[in-house]
């Protein structure tokens, strides 16, 4: 373990701030063998639904010239085989990692229902509200982008827990940091700042989408940019709030992009599942990096962006 890489993160101590993204690593077990998890800072599960979800008709995901698109649906197996199957293997094998699990929900009760049912059980160190997938007929996107019931469900989800509660956002947001506002006023510890991008692949000959489900949520380097401009306005604007950046993340200098511009953690998604050792290597780099720079923590650069004055 590297001393620099180490922060606190909600009363949670990581051993680096690099995770694996939702959807990227199932539930942990899926990657045993693959990554050396213990390495990592964390993991964010694969969605938990109320009920089990078969997820969309294939193709669920499609490479493009600048990255992939996916519509997987949010396939999981549902909140009572998580808690007895999924979360005693996170419990018996991972010691060093933290594990987030990511939510979602078809009406708003869903979130707290599902977090109520698995609040008590080991493994969980908290929670990432899921509100902005852009791959679902139902509880996708307009959680995220109605300020009113997004209250609502953090507020319920809230109260389900005392555990870190994380409320992930779509980059298709007009107002992160407004949007960002609420989901803290309304109980959430941070947030996750982004999603993936809704977004169209046409099939040119067959003048259809190339996704079974017709559109899908863009990962692509692109969202970088995007990701470190909002997780610097979101930092800037509510100090203390811990922000997960995500989006086109593959290598420490991504990843201390993010951090530079606030990020207190980074998850790494379609960048790991293209190479499953993507995160192992950036935590390394980081740890390279730290040593070259002199940084005997990455808290003192956290956030340290100077802004140009003109
Ligand atoms: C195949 C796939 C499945 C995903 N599933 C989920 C999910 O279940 N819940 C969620 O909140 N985000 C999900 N995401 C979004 C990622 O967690 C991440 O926020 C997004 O892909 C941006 O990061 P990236 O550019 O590194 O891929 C998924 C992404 C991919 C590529």
């Amino acid at each position: 373990m590297n001393d620099a890489l180490q922060t606190t993160v909600a009363g949670l101590r990581f051993a680096n701030p690099v995770l694996l993204a939702s959807g990227t690593a199932g539930y942990g077990r899926e990657l045993a063998g693959i990554v050396d998890l213990e390495s990592l800072g964390g993991l964010v599960t694969k969605a938990v639904s109320v009920e089990p979800r078969h997820g969309n008709a294939a193709p669920r995901v499609w490479d493009f010239d600048g990255g992939m698109i996916n519509a997987v649906g949010l396939a999981n197996p549902g909140v009572e085989a998580v808690r007895a199957d999924a979360l005693p293997w996170i419990a018996a094998h991972l010691k060093q990692p933290r594990v987030l699990v990511n939510v979602v929900g078809r009406v708003l009760e869903d979130y707290a229902e599902v977090v109520a049912g698995l609040d008590a059980a080991a493994g969980v160190d908290g929670f990432e509200l899921n509100v902005s997938c852009p791959n679902t007929k139902k509880g996708g996107l307009e959680f995220g982008a109605d300020a009113d019931a997004l209250r609502a469900l953090v507020t319920r989800a809230r109260a389900a827990t005392n555990r870190a509660l994380f409320v992930k956002l779509s980059p298709s947001l007009p107002d992160v940091v407004a949007t960002a506002r609420a989901a803290v006023e309304s109980g959430a510890t941070g947030v996750t700042l982004f999603n993936t991008m809704p977004g169209l692949i046409v099939d040119v000959e067959a003048r259809a989408p190339v996704l079974g489900f017709g559109s899908g949520g863009v990962s692509s380097p692109a969202l970088l940019p995007v990701a470190a401009l909002a997780v610097h306005r979101v930092t800037r604007a509510l100090p203390g709030v811990p922000v997960i950046g995500a989006g086109g993340v593959s290598t420490a200098n991504h990843a201390l992009q993010l951090i530079i511009a606030g990020a207190s953690l980074v998850a790494l998604g379609a960048a790991s599942m293209a190479d499953p050792r993507t995160a192992e290597r950036v935590v390394r780099d980081l740890a390279c990096w730290c040593e070259q720079h002199g940084v005997r923590s990455l808290d003192d650069v956290r956030g340290t962006l100077t802004w140009p004055s003109s």
